[in-house]
């Protein structure tokens, strides 16, 4: 078993299979890979999704007809297969017109050539059926200090997405953004470096409502961040639009690893989670197969991804049910975390009257208590390892 199927909602982008292994060292190592048989070796090992950066779909620069010709045997391909679009995304990092950003360029034109291509791939998305529109900005940053005002960057940035969230509006897309958070690379230090500062961000916007975030596993990893404690603030925002599924050793280098490589208890409370609060969208997986690999590896990545999704979903589900880890759960209290600190509708001036809060209240005996946190970690690391 843990045989992926199309209600599994597993989404791949185009550029993750189709990564030809060139890294800033050596050339690729692999055949560039088509858009077509993307569709049909993703559909056969039980995908649901395909989603891509207009220029992995479209070559920068193709005339009129290689696009349509294009689009044509695209479609072609979803229609034989029953794969859906569910995300696409714009390319403003790799041509050397965006070296110094797109939305946050300081040179205006590139801004608004920016947009413009943007607009460009909503249309396209819109017209594929896509519900989320992921940003990522991978070139909105600095090396420099004078070289960026940040605050002006960010009312760029602001300026943009206010743009793109009326444009939606206005042709009727039932299209949301997803705002992808990264903390560096390529540049020094990208804008909007954490699912934090994502967050905040998109409450300054004119469309709120419109704007969420699709957090990496990867990139809260390299800030040295809690991967799922990221997605969930984003769940309790209702902002996890989307999210990329990778694997991460570290504070290092963006290795998008498979999914389920690199921090695997952070992979299994992240499943946990997702699984546990409900969360309806799809499980992307943005990675990159090690460029040691062929072709064939290339699949063995991809099904890996899945495979750990699904094993994690196992030993998740597993955790859940075990009664030992329901009464760990309650030793450790977390029924009380789940109950209100206060009565309904209790005042300031009730709380101050209350004596058994403060008065009568015996810290030193409270701080005996111990939480059996311990107890509780260990039994998911046994359902982890699969002892349990
Ligand atoms: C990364 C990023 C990118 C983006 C993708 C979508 O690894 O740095 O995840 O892969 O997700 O380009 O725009
Ligand atoms: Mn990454
Ligand atoms: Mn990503
Ligand atoms: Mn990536």
């Amino acid at each position: 078993d843990y045989v992926p199927v199309p209600e599994d909602r597993f989404s791949f982008g185009l550029w993750t299979v189709g990564w030809q292994g060139r890294d800033p060292f050596g050339e690729a190592t692999r055949p560039a890979l088509d858009a077509v048989e993307a569709v049909h070796r993703l559909a056969e090992l039980g995908a649901w999704g395909i989603t891509f950066h207009d220029d992995d779909l479209i070559p920068f620069g193709a005339s009129h007809q290689e696009r349509e010709t294009q689009l044509g045997r695209f479609r072609k391909a979803l229609a034989a297969t029953g794969l859906t679009v569910p995300m696409a995304t714009t390319n403003l990092f790799a041509h050397p017109v965006f070296k110094d950003g797109a939305f946050t360029a300081n040179d205006r034109d590139v801004r608004r050539y920016a947009l413009r291509k943007t607009m460009r791939n909503i249309d396209l998305a819109a017209e594929l059926g896509a519900q989320t529109y992921v940003a990522w900005g991978g070139r909105e940053g600095a090396e420099s200090g004078a070289s960026k005002d940040i605050r002006l960057a960010l009312d760029r940035m602001k300026e943009a997405f206010d743009l793109l969230g009326e444009y939606v509006h206005e042709q009727g897309y039932p299209l949301r953004f997803a705002v992808e958070p990264k903390p560096n690379e390529p540049r020094g230090d990208l804008l909007l470096p954490t699912v934090g500062h994502a967050l905040a961000f998109i409450e300054r916007l004119e469309r709120p409502e419109l704007f969420g975030v699709n957090p990496e596993v990867g990139h809260e990893q390299m800030a040295g961040l809690n991967f799922p404690h990221g997605a969930a603030q984003a769940l309790w925002a209702g902002k996890l639009f989307h999210i990329d599924l990778n694997g991460q050793n570290g504070v290092k280098y963006d290795q998008d690893l498979r999914f389920g490589a690199g921090d695997l208890r952070a992979a299994f409370w992240l499943v946990d989670l997702l699984e546990t609060a409900g969360y309806t969208g799809p499980r992307h997986f943005d990675f990159k197969p090690p460029r040691t690999e062929d072709v064939d590896g290339v699949w063995q990545s991809a099904a890996g991804c899945m495979r750990n999704y699904l094993i994690l979903r196992d030993r998740a589900a597993s955790f859940r049910a075990d009664p030992d880890v329901v009464q760990a759960l309650a030793d450790s209290r977390l029924d009380q975390l789940a109950r209100p600190t206060l009565e309904p509708d209790e005042t300031p001036a009730q709380l101050l009257a209350d004596t058994s809060a403060f008065e009568q209240f015996d810290p030193d005996a409270a701080a005996e208590r111990g939480m059996a946190f311990e107890r509780l970690d260990q039994l998911a690391m046994d359902h982890l390892l699969g002892v349990r």
